[in-house]
């Protein structure tokens, strides 16, 4: 599938068909999945979603109904025509393969490896290039489609993660997956979330995305798919500007889907007006300037 466009980010929306006949719709370029894993998972106890400095804070916990009761909504999925991101995960490389070998035969148009929630435990993953190389080598090894590696900011060199799941493999990295954060009810004295520590997404980590996007692709040669707190078609241009070839939106999406449309259009009249011919030539162009071109 091509790297471009403006897609559904993993894990807000469900994906029931009248969902996704909306985001469908509404001009999405590529539908991601929430991540599932080998084995049905409950969750963390609520509560698990609440707001913060105009974002959100979730510690939904990787809910999911495992692989293999997947297949139904897959099927459901794949009527729409757009194509369709298969978000996977495992605690383990054994449980990793486990489920890439499952997910090959839900024919999605490409798998996203979910290396880096901050509240599970495989969020440790994307912190060590070593584990990284290792899960996505392993998992590239099964798959046939393409394969994106999706990290997160909470690592302190996540450029040299983002190198080993090239050296990996990888066809793309998607950045940014949610950052650790925390929420006290000043009355209750304690924090809101079941889980104590939640991801925040939102307008407040889009200038942190940015960041990541930039340095990624300053060090890659691989597609950098950008994804957080992009909310407007001037965060979109700047998160190409950064270097993103493909972004993907998912809180924003909770004030209705029509964001899709109004990014596309918005992008289209920079170009238009910026005298530009398509959006290839603004990727990564931040990066260019920099460098004097
Ligand atoms: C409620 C919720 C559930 C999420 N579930 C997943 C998930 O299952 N897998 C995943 O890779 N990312 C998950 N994410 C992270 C998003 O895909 C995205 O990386 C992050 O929210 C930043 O983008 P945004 O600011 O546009 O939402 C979830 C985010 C939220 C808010």
């Amino acid at each position: 599938m091509k790297i471009q466009g403006y897609w559904l980010a993993s894990g807000i929306l469900g994906v029931t068909r009248s969902i996704i006949r909306k985001v469908a719709a509404s001009g999405a370029d590529a539908i991601v999945t929430k991540s599932v894993g080998l084995s049905p998972r409950k969750g963390h106890h609520g509560p698990i979603i609440t707001h913060s400095h105009g974002g959100l804070l979730n510690a939904v916990g990787l809910t999911n109904p495992g692989i293999d009761n997947f297949a139904e909504e897959m099927g459901n999925l794949h009527e729409f025509n757009v194509p369709i991101v298969l978000s996977i995960f495992g605690n383990t490389i054994e449980e990793a393969s486990a489920v890439a070998e499952r997910a090959v035969h839900l024919n999605p148009d490409a798998i996203e490896l979910n290396l880096s929630c901050p509240h599970a435990q495989i969020g440790q993953i994307a912190h060590d290039p070593n584990m990284t190389f290792e899960f996505v080598s392993t998992v590239k090894d099964i798959v046939d489609c393409p394969l994106f590696a999706k990290i997160t900011p909470n690592a302190s060199d996540y450029v040299s993660v983002g190198i080993a799941a090239e050296e990996a493999g990888a066809d793309a990295v998607v950045a940014i997956n949610t950052l650790r954060a925390m929420k006290i009810d000043i009355y209750q004295k304690r924090p809101v979330l079941g889980n104590l520590v939640g991801g925040l997404s939102g307008p407040p980590v889009f200038p942190i995305a940015v960041r990541c996007v930039y340095d990624l692709s300053g060090a890659l040669s691989i597609p950098i798919i950008g994804v957080g707190g992009v909310t407007s078609w001037m965060d979109a241009v700047e998160m190409h500007l950064a270097g993103a070839s493909a972004i993907q939106i998912g809180t924003a999406l909770l004030q209705g889907t029509d964001v899709f449309t109004k990014i596309k259009n918005g992008v289209a009249r920079y170009l238009d007006e910026q005298g530009f011919k398509s959006v290839q030539d603004i990727i990564g162009a931040a990066w260019r300037s920099r460098n004097g071109h």
